[in-house]
């Protein structure tokens, strides 16, 4: 895999002289937000050797390289998801990448359903914490001690730092952010009413078939993270259907500039 890596970042490095110092994963219905990156280069995932390709309609696939609130960016436009049927390793291998690349810091973002009965569909979430549900981890098998430790710490895999100036930002841009803990599943199912209510129980306040496999990858290599998560639809509360993934799409686009006023100003306030 470290062969791998290596191979691809200097693909990479070959076709864009542009070291950057945060890596973006833009989630379902959030692409757009590139567009507020001034571009330097824009490479195409099916261009880069060892990159699994994305299937999913809302996931178009590519690098983006360019600046971000004063600070060198790359953002992925469009996710690996589990559920389409790749390993663990492929998931996570952009993110491996993205730090051989020179980032440091890596902010995630998601499309999730709430479980929270005091959050609303459209509402984003600045998530403090993960529980990974999806049975399995992406750093199973022999580990690679140059990219990170047999047994990585996870007290604090949502960086508090990040997290205080989030809610600083909102407050001075009048934004409405909500904080909790994201439980990650494979999908492809939305949950049953039951398991919605359990994760409810388990302490989660919204679900989603992305983003830990990432951050446990990031943590492992010592990245800094910070996670947003639009609430595209409730699993709890007065839920009469679920959502069609065109309605999640929708309602993720709608929280967009929201999210890219957050996202962009904490860019350019923190400190690397
Ligand atoms: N469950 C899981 N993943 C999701 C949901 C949901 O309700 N909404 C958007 N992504």
């Amino acid at each position: 895999m470290l062969q791998k890596i290596k191979e691809t970042t200097a693909y990479i490095q070959q076709c864009v002289n542009f070291e950057p110092e945060v890596g973006i994963i833009l989630g379902s219905g959030l692409g757009n937000l590139a567009g507020e990156i001034e571009v330097v280069k824009a490479v195409s995932y099916k261009d880069i050797p060892n990159f699994p390709v994305s299937t999913v309609k809302g996931h178009s696939g590519q690098l983006v390289f360019g600046y971000l609130g004063g600070k060198k960016v790359v953002a992925m436009q469009g996710r690996f998801h589990y559920y389409e049927g790749y390993t663990m390793q492929q998931v996570t291998f952009p993110v491996r990448v993205l730090k051989f690349l020179g980032i440091k810091m890596l902010i995630v973002s998601n499309a999730s359903g709430g479980t929270n009965t005091a959050f609303r569909v459209g509402d984003i979430m600045v998530i403090t914490d993960h529980i990974n549900h999806f049975g399995t981890n992406p750093l199973i098998g022999p580990n690679i001690e140059e990219l990170g430790p047999r047994f990585p710490e996870m007290s604090r895999a949502y960086d508090p730092v990040f997290i205080k100036k989030a809610f600083e930002i909102a407050d001075r841009e009048r934004i409405a952010l909500q904080k909790g803990v994201y439980i990650g599943v494979t999908g492809p199912t939305f949950e049953t009413p039951s398991e919605y209510k359990f994760f409810a129980i388990a302490g989660a306040d919204a679900v989603g078939m992305s983003t830990v496999p990432e951050v446990i990858v990031a943590r492992h290599m010592g990245l800094r993270v910070f996670g947003l998560s639009v609430i595209t639809d409730m699993g709890i509360g007065e839920v009469l259907e679920k959502p069609t993934h065109e309605e999640v799409l929708k309602a993720a686009s709608a929280a967009e500039p929201k999210m890219t006023t957050i996202v962009k100003k904490l860019i350019e306030e923190v400190e690397l």
